[in-house]
Parts: structure tokens; C-alpha cells; sequence
């Protein structure tokens, strides 16, 4: 193949954005590259490398010259467009929630389990950024220790939401400045100095009292790591900060595994680095990750209240590593492996 004709779905939008620009960053091999979104975009020309690309309308696509798609634009998009693209010959890598639990999707953070991939039947699906962050520091551990329990809290970013979601945060802080009333529209209550423990904004909440974003993490970490025995409990909360997603992630191992160990097999692990020196005030931070590829992870100590205990802070990009980055690396696996659809 000399060079993969290769589309965006939602390619107006804050991932997407990142899928364009990864995708030039590291010479991704397009020999075609179209660009589509709603039909309100149809016709806007967005950049690709020295050109433009004239964004098509989705509902009106045809995907028989496509070899990948790479889709972001929303659960409702994908479940109506992305078995269609599959069946007229792309492979598709979707960064929504669709197909993540479908049994014939593979979830797949190339990192930890690119060997799901193969098995696929046209649909290859990204994790939610909360647990691609998460996964990505538990594995070394995993490995090392076995893991029992988590317990994690999150801390995410309004980018998270979407571009809108950004600019409701930042005319939110003008006005909260001038004394007038904060309008909200994405989020359910003001996000501006405000921490909500609610995402997404609609439909959240299941009868177990876990909002969807909680029963992301659970569900995708265990099909992930192949352990549906892995007990998860958890807390996702949006915070004010425009990129970078925080997660507070207390760990049970079955084996004891010292914190200056899981220092080692941390550093080890591909895509993880650790910014671990409380004496000079060094740990991870969202706007230090923000534009950056690596998962970081700081903060780790020993937990001293059950047996086999240890305290991780862990940060990323929530549109890079947590959605954009880890689908073109979906994609260069494929291409690598030659298993394009
Ligand atoms: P558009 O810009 O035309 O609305 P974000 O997460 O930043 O809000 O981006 C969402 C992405 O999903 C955008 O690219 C958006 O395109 C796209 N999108 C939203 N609704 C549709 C739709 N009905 N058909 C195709 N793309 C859509």
C-alpha cells in the first residue's frame, strides 16, 4: 500500500482537531485525506499539511475509497454511520462509547492490549479518556503485583466536553469577574470555581446512582485488562480546567510492590513517564500535560491502611493520549500489522 486514503469524522471538533494535527506530527502515510462533520461545516476548508480540505457532510459520505476512518463525533453519529463506512471497505477506529462494550469490538490502548486488534470486524474502538489514562499506569502494576481493588477519583477538564464546553467555561469566568449571572448551557450547573461530580451533562445517571462516565471506567478497565473480576469503584468529577484530566487512583495489589518498585516499572512502561519528587515540589499537573504526549504519573506512596496499598496521582491530555493520539495509534498499529479492513 502506498499510503492509506484516510478519513476524520468530526473533524471540526476538539478531537478531531487533535486527529488532524497528530496525523501530520508523525507522518502518518495519507494518500487521500478527507475531512467530514454535520452539515452545517460542509464546505468549511480546514488544513492538511501545505492544502485545504473541504469538510463533507457525513450524512451524505461515501466510504468506499476510505482504508481507515477515524471517527469522533459523537456516540449517536457513530452508531448510524460507522457500521456503513465498515461495510463499504474502512476500517474504522471510533473514539465515541457506541461499540465499546460490543463483543466483537476490540478496546484497545496499543500500549497494553494491541493484540485484541486482529480480532476485529471493521470497528476497532478507542477508550473513554478517563480510562485510557488510568490503564496505562495500572498495567506495569498489574504485572508486577496483581491488582485487587481500585478506588479512583477524577479530576477532568471542560475540554472533555467539546470546544462549546470550553468557551461556556471561559464566558462564564468574564462574567462571574463583571458580577453577572453565569448562563450554562453544556454543563448542568455553573463549571466556572465550581467542581461538578457529574459527566456528562445529560442522561448521567444510572439507577445505580453511577453517572455513565463512572460505568465507563469500571466496564472498560475490566475488558482491557481481561479481568472481570477486577474491582473498581469510583468518583468522576469536572473541575475548571480547560485540558489535562487528573485522576487521585488508590491501588490494592495482591503482592506487595514497594512505591520505589512501582517507580521502576512505571518508568519502564512505554508512554508513561514520572514526575515524582515531592521535595522539590514536583509532580503532575494538567496544563504541564496539555499539548504533550505522555501519561504522567507522581504522587506515589504507600498506602498504609490495608496490606498491600499504594497512592498514584496520574495526568494526561485528555484530547491527545485520551482520545486523539491513542486512535492514530490504533491506526499505525494496523498499518504496521497490515490488518486494514
Ligand atoms: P460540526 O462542527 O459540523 O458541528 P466537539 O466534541 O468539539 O463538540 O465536536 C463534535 C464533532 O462532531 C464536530 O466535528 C461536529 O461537527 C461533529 N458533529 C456533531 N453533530 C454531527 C452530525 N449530526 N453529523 C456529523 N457530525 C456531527
Amino acid at each position: 500500500m502506498d499510503g492509506i486514503n484516510t478519513a476524520i469524522v468530526g473533524a471540526t471538533g476538539a478531537v478531531g482537531e487533535q486527529m488532524r494535527k497528530i496525523m501530520q506530527e508523525r507522518n502518518f502515510p495519507v494518500k487521500n485525506m478527507r475531512y467530514m462533520a454535520s452539515s452545517r461545516s460542509k464546505g468549511r476548508k480546514l488544513k492538511w499539511r501545505d492544502s485545504y480540505v473541504e469538510v463533507e457532510n457525513l450524512e451524505e459520505a461515501d466510504f468506499s475509497d476510505v482504508d481507515i476512518a477515524l471517527f469522533s463525533a459523537g456516540a449517536k453519529r457513530s452508531k448510524k454511520y460507522a457500521r456503513k463506512a465498515a461495510e463499504q471497505g474502512a476500517t474504522v477506529i471510533d473514539n465515541s462509547s457506541a461499540f465499546r462494550m460490543d463483543i466483537d469490538v476490540p478496546l484497545v490502548i496499543p500500549e497494553v492490549n494491541p493484540e485484541d486488534i486482529k480480532e476485529n470486524t471493521g470497528i476497532i474502538a478507542n477508550p473513554n479518556c478517563s480510562t485510557i489514562q488510568m490503564v496505562m499506569a495500572l498495567k506495569p502494576i498489574y504485572d508486577e503485583a496483581g491488582i485487587k481493588r481500585i478506588v479512583v477519583a477524577t479530576y477532568q477538564s471542560v475540554s472533555g466536553a467539546g470546544k462549546k464546553a470550553v468557551d461556556e467555561l471561559m464566558q462564564q469566568i468574564k462574567d462571574f469577574q463583571q458580577g453577572k449571572k453565569c448562563k450554562t448551557d453544556i454543563f448542568p450547573h455553573q463549571i466556572a470555581f465550581e467542581c461538578l461530580p457529574q459527566i456528562p451533562q445529560s442522561d448521567a445517571f444510572g439507577e445505580n446512582g453511577y453517572t455513565t462516565e463512572e460505568m465507563k471506567l469500571l466496564n472498560e478497565t475490566r475488558k482491557i485488562m481481561k479481568d472481570e473480576n477486577l474491582a473498581v469503584t469510583m468518583t468522576c468529577v469536572r473541575v475548571p480546567v480547560v485540558g489535562g484530566h487528573c485522576e487521585a487512583v488508590n491501588i490494592e495489589t495482591k503482592k506487595e510492590i514497594s512505591p520505589a518498585r512501582a517507580r521502576e516499572v512505571l518508568e519502564k512502561f512505554p508512554g508513561v513517564k514520572v514526575e515524582d519528587n515531592p521535595e522539590k515540589q514536583v509532580y503532575p499537573l494538567a496544563n504541564s500535560s496539555w499539548g504533550r504526549d505522555e501519561v504522567f504519573v507522581g504522587r506515589i506512596r504507600k498506602d498504609y491502611s490495608v496490606k498491600n496499598g499504594l497512592n498514584i496521582w496520574v495526568v494526561a491530555d485528555n484530547l491527545r493520549k485520551g482520545a486523539a493520539l491513542n486512535a492514530v495509534q490504533i491506526a499505525e498499529f494496523i498499518l504496521k500489522k497490515k490488518t486494514v479492513n
